[in-house]
């Protein structure tokens, strides 16, 4: 059983990977097929940021579990510029045009949580957290 894995973003071959081994997780998990499709959304978001403001990074996913309670943690990192206003990046409206268009926002309200760590010319690390319901 495959509790964890990782991409590395490069181009967007690793964003269909990432799609595709985050999926596999959230089976093995015993997340519904519904909440596949959007854990896959939300590696989609992430790496797209990566690849679009980074230029490469990594995906990982791991299972996780606490008190009995079952979840699967989604981490994307990169060494790109950092993000300057993270306030400031999770409240934006941004386009519809690209991708799915949720962004990190989108990202938030799908997952139970969502942390960032991000240090200006250091990079990002998102780490993204969805308990089993
Ligand atoms: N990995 C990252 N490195 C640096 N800046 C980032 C990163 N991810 C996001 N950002 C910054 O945060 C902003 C908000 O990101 P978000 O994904 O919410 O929207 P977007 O990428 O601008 O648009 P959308 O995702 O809707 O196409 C981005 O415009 C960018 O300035
Ligand atoms: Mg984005």
């Amino acid at each position: 059983m495959i509790l964890e894995d990782h991409v590395d973003i490069v181009n967007e071959d690793d964003v269909i990977a990432g799609r595709r081994k985050v999926r596999m997780l959230a089976a093995e998990i015993g997340f519904s097929p519904a909440e596949w499709a959007m854990l896959a959304a939300v590696i989609t978001e992430l790496s797209r940021n990566i690849l679009d403001y980074a230029g490469r990074g990594e995906v990982l996913f791991h299972a996780i579990e606490d008190g009995g309670r079952r979840g699967i943690a989604v981490i994307a990192r990169d060494h790109g510029p950092g993000i300057p206003n993270i306030k400031e990046a999770l409240q934006a409206s941004y386009s519809v045009a690209g991708g799915l268009g949720v962004g990190l926002r989108g990202v938030k309200g799908l997952m139970d949580s969502l942390e960032i760590i991000s240090v200006p010319g250091k990079g990002t690390t998102v780490t993204a957290r969805k308990w089993l319901s």
